[in-house]
């Protein structure tokens, strides 16, 4: 067995196999050898379990040794992880990644060389760190209809929004308090953009509807704009503020969507109470009702839960002379973009004092079909403001609408735009 990477990942995946070498010999029915671990930097410095005289920085060489039957890659990023993965493969190797990014961007080319090799291709740690949810898409919920995925699966922009709704801190200020207790990277933009969910998202919905789905499918917000006064708007509605994955197929099952953005959602839904740090995984499909999956979605001890049980699972595959189930993408259903997505809208709208002006901004969302679920007015003179709430409609009505309000006179602004998760409100 091979270990690509020694960081805050591969260097637990390392001591837990090292230190559990007897037990998992037991689970398997074999022993686990490690015969080299690939690193970047040859520092002398570095404090390993095992020999050091496994190191290399040598990683190609390492995986296409005749004696490696599993490799499991921890470096992330795209490349050189795809060209060592797919070497792997093709040198006979099962693989273990937690690369969510690989995945998202390159999935077709991955699972055809595992399939084409007859290798396993496993990646439980990609999505949610320790939460099992790739398996149970997998395998568990195969003889089920999965409708939709719904996710909190960043950690960093979940602890920010938490930061921001107890205790009213700006973004800046959430932030920069992520990044001082270790929360939050130096460079934030993967995280709080949203690229780290969208890739997610990716994964997620190939899994749930067995279609291809990319991260270019997928539709991404992130919250570096969302405002301390939407998060107090929310809590005056009964709601926080959430970054979801949003994983939807369309009701004539033929078509499905992927999405990350900012999401306003009712205190009572069982996402809201989804506090700091951690992940949640909400699905619903037709027989088994509404699940979810939580737990720690990072962290180098919680991801190498999830990489060891796929180590586990591929080694046994390795003896017994199978492979787990491959990808399944056979119902290649239609992507839509976001123009298409069903929603719901929360807008905030600075507006004049003056009789008239709630019938010119209900004639905008008439005038796009877009119907109104509640309207509340608070403030007079300079500081009116409308908030309109409305019923489900596609993404594309709803922006033209918004559209259509910024054109009109006697709005000042449209000061908020976030869309709205179930009809609760
Ligand atoms: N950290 C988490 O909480 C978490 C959660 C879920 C999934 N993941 C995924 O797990 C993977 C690893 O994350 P991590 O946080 O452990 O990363 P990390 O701490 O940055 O470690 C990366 C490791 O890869 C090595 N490396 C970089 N370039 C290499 C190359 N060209 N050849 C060989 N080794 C190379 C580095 O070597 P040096 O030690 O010499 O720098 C380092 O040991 C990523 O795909 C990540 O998305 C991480």
């Amino acid at each position: 067995m091979a270990l690509l990477g020694h960081g805050a990942v591969g260097s637990e995946v390392a001591r837990l196999l090292t230190r559990d070498a007897d037990e998992l010999a037991q689970r398997v029915g074999a022993r686990l050898e490690l015969v080299g671990v690939a690193v970047n930097s040859a520092r002398s410095d570095r404090e390993t379990v095992f020999d050091p005289a496994l190191l290399t920085t040598d990683a190609m060489s390492l995986v296409t040794r005749g004696d490696v039957d599993v490799v499991i890659e921890l470096i992330g990023g795209i490349e050189p992880a795809r060209s060592l993965v797919l070497a792997a493969l093709e040198h006979g190797a099962s693989v273990v990644t937690g690369n969510k990014a690989l995945l998202a961007e390159d999935s077709t080319t991955l699972f055809a060389t595992a399939d084409a090799a007859g290798r396993d291709l496993s990646y439980e740690a990609a999505v949610a760190g320790a939460i099992p949810i790739v398996r149970p898409l997998r395998e568990s919920l195969t003889g089920d209809h999965v409708r939709r995925v719904l996710g909190i699966v960043n950690g960093t922009t979940n602890f920010i929004l938490d930061a921001m709704t107890s205790t009213g801190q700006s973004f800046d200020e959430a932030l920069a308090e992520a990044q001082r207790l270790g929360f939050a990277e130096a460079d934030p933009t993967a995280d709080v953009e949203g690229f780290d969910a969208a890739a997610k998202a990716a994964i997620l919905a190939s899994l749930a509807f067995h279609t291809r789905v990319t991260i270019d499918d997928v539709h991404r917000e992130g919250i570096s704009s969302v405002t301390a006064a939407e998060i107090a708007s929310a809590d005056d509605m009964g709601c926080v503020v959430k970054l979801l994955a949003i994983c939807d197929q369309s009701s004539d099952g033929q078509a499905v969507s992927a999405r990350v953005h900012p999401v306003m959602i009712p205190k009572d839904h069982p996402l809201a109470s989804v506090r700091g740090a951690y992940n949640a995984v909400f699905v619903e499909s037709e027989s088994a009702g509404q699940l979810m999956f939580y737990g720690p979605g990072a962290g180098g001890s919680p991801t190498a839960s999830a990489v060891l049980g796929d180590v586990v699972a591929v080694a046994r595959n390795r003896l017994l002379g199978v492979t787990g189930p491959p990808e399944r993408t056979h119902a290649r259903r239609r992507v839509l973009g976001i123009g298409d997505a069903l929603t719901r809208y929360h807008i905030a709208l600075d507006v004049d004092d003056k009789a008239g002006v709630l019938a010119s901004v209900a004639l905008a969302f008439a005038e796009n079909e877009v119907s109104i679920s509640a309207v509340q007015q608070e403030g007079h003179g300079d500081d009116a403001q409308l908030v309109v709430i409305t019923h489900t409609a596609t993404d594309a009505a709803l922006s033209r609408t918004v559209r259509q309000l910024r054109d009109l006179p006697m709005v000042r602004d449209v000061s908020s735009v976030m869309r709205v998760e179930g009809e609760g409100l």
